[in-house]
């Protein structure tokens, strides 16, 4: 019992302590990195970029939690945006190891990135898909944007080649989906009302 308040004690002290690194930072060769960016440009981008995965992650989150409420009870909606949370999340977390591969990860970045408040209201499943879509089709467009400024640092060949490959590919296939579901659950609710919305969430 002493040993568990013990350890109880101590881990409450590390916790509370600040997460402070007091070892110096190495002088570390630079040469290996190769990569120059006009004015910082394409990192501020993909500092953005990493901002609104985030942003997306924690709206999806709050749409999740709205759905997963007794009173509304739709555990389909409330799935599938856990799931996207989880997902843009994952985003966030695929930009950052990438500035970490090319020695990129620099204070500019990540004292800057912010978990946000959100403010999110949804009145329907269907309003939840095409604010969902909405959001999605902003990232895609910011994410061209990350793409067209990089493509013009030089060097930044890779990071270009990466987003517009696997990450883009991941993103357009994402709004079709959305899309898909948006045109089902309207067709549904034309036909047979609320009755609609119950059914589509059931097979969510
Ligand atoms: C993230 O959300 C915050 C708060 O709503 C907002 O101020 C900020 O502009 C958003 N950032 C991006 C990159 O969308
Ligand atoms: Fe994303």
């Amino acid at each position: 019992m002493m040993k568990l308040f013990a350890a109880v004690l101590i881990l409450a002290a590390v916790v509370n302590a600040q997460m402070t690194c007091r070892l110096e930072q190495p002088r570390m060769p630079v040469e290996w990195v190769g990569l120059n960016d006009k004015n910082g440009q394409c990192l501020e981008e993909m500092r953005k970029q990493i901002q609104m995965e985030i942003n997306a992650s924690n709206i999806y989150l709050a749409m999740a939690a709205h759905f997963s409420r007794d009173v509304i009870n739709r555990p389909g909606f409330a799935e599938h945006f856990f799931k996207s949370a989880r997902e843009e999340r994952e985003h966030g977390s695929k930009l950052i190891e990438y500035l970490s591969m090319r020695g990129q990860l620099t204070d500019a970045v990540t004292d800057l990135i912010h978990l946000i408040d959100v403010d999110v209201r949804v009145d329907s499943g269907a309003d939840a898909l095409r604010q969902a879509l909405e959001l999605e089709t902003k990232v895609t467009k910011s994410i061209r944007n990350v793409i067209k400024t990089c493509e013009k640092s030089p060097n930044w060949y890779h990071l270009v080649d990466w987003l517009t490959g696997e990450f883009l590919d991941e993103q357009i296939t994402g709004q079709r989906d959305l899309a898909g579901k948006l045109s089902t659950l309207t067709k549904m609710m034309a036909s047979q009302g609320p009755l609609g919305e119950f059914l589509f969430d059931k097979q969510l």
